[in-house]
């Protein structure tokens, strides 16, 4: 199946990287708005604006179904016009997250704010925005990181997990871990589960951004840990 996914950068590459090693028998089109990232701290009418854009480029590539593989849009899916289904990656979190008391979620000031997190949890969740962390993972600066992450952590001391709810978290996964001396359970990509009855095909990928540079060429490579990708630059309309 041609399945489309869309993110506001670099982070949306976690998912894909889940989905072509549990699914590779699909052709992926990925689109990251990296002349517009980060998303979380823009307004709403803005980046469904740029979201609603970047679908209808999918479908005219011939996305079948798009995973909104961002959750600050997640958040907003009923906001975003689309002619082909559109698949959130919050709502397969429902009943995951049951089994632990303290739940922290990590996520953009968006997410946290409108908190689509919550009708899928039991047990009361502790929200807390982290709106620095996109752009330092963007631009693959991990050298400020040991400043700006503690003082988000540290309103997550008694949990037993925490959600990463922004899709470019499990970049630094490692980092939260470590804060935590290894004793935390990071919880991300429940979507993969999801797509496990979609039609399969043969195996295709694409990927287009807005603003291409060596930055992101190599981020690609690295996350995806693949050299064989098809990188295109693709700047849509506002
Ligand atoms: N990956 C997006 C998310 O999951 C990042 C949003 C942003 O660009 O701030 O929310």
């Amino acid at each position: 199946m041609k399945i489309g996914l869309l993110d506001s950068g670099i982070g949306g590459l976690t998912i894909l990287k889940a989905l072509i090693e549990k699914h590779p028998n699909h052709e992926y089109i990925f689109y990251g708005d990296t002349l517009h990232v980060p998303y979380g701290s823009k307004k709403i009418s803005e980046i469904t604006n740029y979201a609603n854009n970047i679908i209808k480029f999918l479908e005219k590539k011939g996305a079948e179904v798009i995973i909104i593989a961002c959750g600050t849009l997640s958040s907003n899916i009923e906001k975003l016009q689309s002619k082909v289904p559109l698949i959130d990656i919050i709502s397969p979190i429902a009943g995951k997250l049951d089994k632990y008391q303290n739940v922290s979620v990590l996520a953009t000031e968006i997410s946290i704010k409108i908190n689509a997190f919550q009708k899928y949890v039991k047990n009361e969740l502790n929200l807390i925005p982290c709106p620095l962390l996109v752009p330092l993972i963007e631009s693959n600066d991990f050298s400020h990181l040991d400043s700006v992450l503690p003082e988000y952590l540290k309103h997550a001391q008694n949990s037993d997990a925490i959600l990463l709810g922004c899709t470019h978290y499990p970049l630094i996964k490692e980092h939260i871990k470590k804060y935590f001396k290894g004793d935390i359970i990071c919880l991300d990509n429940y979507i993969v589960e999801k797509i496990a009855n979609l039609k399969p095909s043969s195996f295709k990928l694409t990927l287009y951004f807005s603003k291409l540079d060596d930055n992101i060429t190599s981020n690609v490579k690295r996350i995806l840990d693949r050299e064989d990708v098809a990188i295109e630059r693709s700047e849509l309309n506002d």
